[in-house]
């Protein structure tokens, strides 16, 4: 019996043009990883949304216009970093609510109820680990209103028309009223966004060689790290980022899991991950195509950044 990641594995070294998804990423090492991008200068990112909730988290709180307990389910939470600066204003503001980070990673999870736990002992948190809609389809049954959580970018890893589906599938496991915040990484200067990707650390590198390692590791394969490079470029038309493994010579890998091996050849890339940018009318059309009204757009000083709020 071959799991979900082998065969996905699978599908994407045996396509015409090879690919790996980016979801595969965030095994413990690569959310470790991904925790240094975050801490990066260049990440932009991080310090955009920080600022956004850091100094607009009332506003944000007047525009859900709840009149009783709710519940803010976030999805993919992270280290809970930027989130953090929301739940100290609500717990310091006497608002009741419950906290609901759903994410993929026992041990992102454990980690950010922990350090929740010490920072705020007055915050009733609820931590679920497992599928996004599974634990969405329990919510909807709750009595109170929810505000969701989908911050970071997250929504940028999706292709456009994938990112509408999802959007659509939130709706539908929404009530009227319910309220969906999402970050959007804005189209901005080019240079801007390729530093944040085409990193001078070599972290967004690691990154991406962690996913040939979790290969190694959890399907048995002989990936040899130093014979891949990492590629990524910014088309600032289509406002994508495309990240890519490199192969530096004619290779052979054996995936045991499989019993297969795969072919590649000298200068062969490997898609690994999109990461792409909006402007505010594609924003706009993405909350019309999928049912939803936009109320406000937060934005960071520099306008490099929404957190958007939608209503069901
Ligand atoms: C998680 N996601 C929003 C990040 C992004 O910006 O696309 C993942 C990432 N990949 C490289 N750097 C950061």
């Amino acid at each position: 019996m071959i799991n979900s990641f082998a065969e996905d594995v699978q599908q994407g070294l045996s396509a015409p043009q090879k690919f790996l998804k980016s979801k595969y990423f965030y095994d413990d090492n690569g959310s470790r990883i991904f925790q240094e991008i975050m801490a990066m200068p260049e990440y932009y990112l991080t310090d955009a949304e920080f600022e956004i909730l850091s100094l607009q988290s009332k506003q944000i709180y007047e525009a859900l216009n709840f009149d009783r307990p709710f519940n803010i389910v976030e999805l993919g939470p992270g280290d809970g970093f930027k989130t953090f600066k929301l739940l100290e204003y609500l717990v310091n503001a006497g608002k009741e609510f419950f906290y609901v980070p759903i994410d993929i990673s026992q041990e992102a999870i454990d980690a950010l109820t922990k350090r929740l736990k010490e920072k705020l002992p007055d915050l009733n948190i609820k931590p679920q680990v497992g599928d996004y809609f599974e634990e969405l389809k329990k919510n909807i049954v709750s009595q109170y209103p929810s505000l969701l959580l989908l911050l970071g970018g997250n929504i940028g890893n999706y292709p456009k028309d994938r990112a509408m589906e999802l959007l659509g599938l939130f709706n539908e496991h929404m009530k009227l009223q319910d309220k969906l915040l999402v970050g959007f990484d804005l189209k901005k200067n080019p240079l801007v966004i390729k530093n944040a990707y085409d990193d001078p650390h070599g972290i967004t590198k690691r990154f991406n060689l962690n996913l040939l390692l979790r290969i190694n590791r959890e399907l048995e394969a002989d990936f040899k790290i130093d014979d891949f490079d990492f590629y990524c470029h910014y088309d600032p038309m289509s406002g994508e980022v495309r990240s890519y493994l490199v192969s530096l010579r004619n290779q052979s890998v054996k995936i045991g899991v499989l019993d297969r091996v795969f072919d590649f050849g000298y200068g062969e890339v490997i898609w690994t991950e999109l990461s792409k940018k909006y402007d505010f009318e594609e924003i706009g059309e993405l909350a019309d195509c999928t049912y939803f009204k936009l109320l406000n757009n937060f934005l960071d000083c520099k306008h490099y950044f929404t957190d958007t709020l939608w209503e069901k």
